[in-house]
């Protein structure tokens, strides 16, 4: 499996620690930038990872900015991505099991390193159910 990896200013730092754990687990990764904490704006790697995914060059996305709002918000404007923010591993694994949602979105300002790889882990490792219920559901989703 092959991540991709983007934040803004605000995400920087704790996408560093994202990327510490992907190396210690031998998960190859793309980042697509930014690549330090100087101020950027933060729809221009939700756009590169998003079409990274779509593009079929990586699988699975990690966003992060200062609350991970924004660039999900922009991630979601794009068909076929599903972005989803999470604070804690319970979410992260029911958007992966309900939702199979393709990017996961990190607040830099709003967890700490240590759950942020838990999160991190969760997310990458539980797989869509694959449930008739969920397919229906992700189907509705591109259908005003
Ligand atoms: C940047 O200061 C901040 O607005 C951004 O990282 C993000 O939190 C926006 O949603």
């Amino acid at each position: 499996m092959r991540v991709a990896l983007g934040s803004d200013h605000g995400g920087f730092e704790l996408k560093q620690e994202i990327i510490k754990y992907l190396e210690e687990k031998n998960i190859e990764y793309k980042d697509y930038g930014c690549y330090s904490t100087e101020s950027t704006d933060y729809p221009i790697y939700a756009k590169k990872v998003a079409h990274g995914i779509l593009d079929g060059e990586c699988e699975l996305g990690i966003l992060v900015c200062g609350t991970g709002i924004g660039i999900s918000i922009t991630a979601n404007k794009i068909k076929g991505i599903r972005a989803a923010v999470c604070t804690d591993c319970f979410t992260a694994e029911a958007t992966r099991l309900h939702n199979d949602a393709n990017i996961l979105a990190l607040g830099g300002r709003v967890v700490g390193p240590g759950l942020a790889v838990k999160i991190v882990d969760t997310f990458l490792n539980t797989p869509f159910s694959g449930d008739e219920r969920h397919i229906r559901r992700i189907a509705q989703i591109e259908t005003e």
